[in-house]
């Protein structure tokens, strides 16, 4: 197969051009960074086991019509996705206080949050991504009323699904983050989930021993990184037993 052309390299993804037009192909790295990149290693195996989760969900959230970018899975690293027009906010999603919630506003780790919150940030290494507000995001153009519209009641649609699906093999949904991107066609655009779902970008803890089963093993050097990975995947019933 001909060599495919680079058009983007993120911190945890390589962006290729896609076999027809409208779309790409995601390759998934073990690569790991935090803190915008202030520490970073590589979790072995990682980015098959997030290809694997987040083709996974994906599947999950089509089956339910939450629209994604997600088409195929193309190989152990890699998958096929619609290239679409990236919206540049993350949309955190809380339902239980951790990290960053957690540090700003004094609440304990662990603590469930009154109702589920949505945060905004405006998507920008140079800066180190800062919270932003609805303000903001409708004076700097970077979405629409109506594409904020969209992206919330996609954000709380994905959350009330992803919540059912972990709290049924015993994990619980602590928080996570979405992007999102404008798919076109003709002249109808249309709000759909882009990016990537797994544990390095959701907060995943055992809901029986409250064991950190994400990204936050490697961000605070708890170890078994890999390992608690595996773990999701398995209970998701994507790996083998062991
Ligand atoms: O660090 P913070 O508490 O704001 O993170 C909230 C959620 O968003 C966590 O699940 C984290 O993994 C995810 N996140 C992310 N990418 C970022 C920042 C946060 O996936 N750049």
């Amino acid at each position: 197969m001909a060599r495919r052309r680079q058009l983007y390299e993120g911190k945890a993804k390589v962006l290729f051009e896609g076999p027809e037009p409208g779309t790409l192909v995601q390759y998934f790295k073990d690569d790991a960074t935090a803190g915008n990149g202030a520490k970073s290693g590589v979790i072995t195996g990682k980015g098959v086991l997030n290809n694997r989760i987040s083709e996974y969900l994906m599947m999950k959230l089509h089956d339910i019509n939450i629209p994604t970018h997600f088409i195929r899975r193309l190989n152990m690293r890699e998958q096929l996705i619609r290239e679409v027009e990236i919206i540049p906010l993350e949309v955190v999603v809380r339902n239980v206080a951790a990290g960053s919630i957690a540090k700003r506003l004094g609440i304990p780790e662990g603590t469930r949050l009154p109702r589920t919150i949505i945060e905004y940030y405006y998507k920008n290494d140079t800066l180190g991504d800062p919270m932003v507000s609805e303000e903001h995001i409708a004076a700097f153009d970077w979405a629409s009323p109506q594409d904020l519209d969209d992206m919330n009641t996609l954000a709380l649609r994905t959350n009330d699904f992803l919540m059912g699906i972990f709290m049924g093999v015993g994990i619980t949904l602590i928080d996570f983050k979405l992007e999102f991107g404008r798919l076109w066609e003709g002249e109808e655009m249309r709000i759909i989930v882009a990016d990537e779902i797994s544990p390095d970008n959701c907060r995943l803890w055992d809901s029986k021993t409250s064991e950190k089963m994400d990204k936050d093993r490697f961000r605070r050097d708890m170890g078994r990184v890999e390992e608690a990975y595996q773990e999701v995947a398995r209970r998701l019933g994507i790996l083998p037993e062991a």
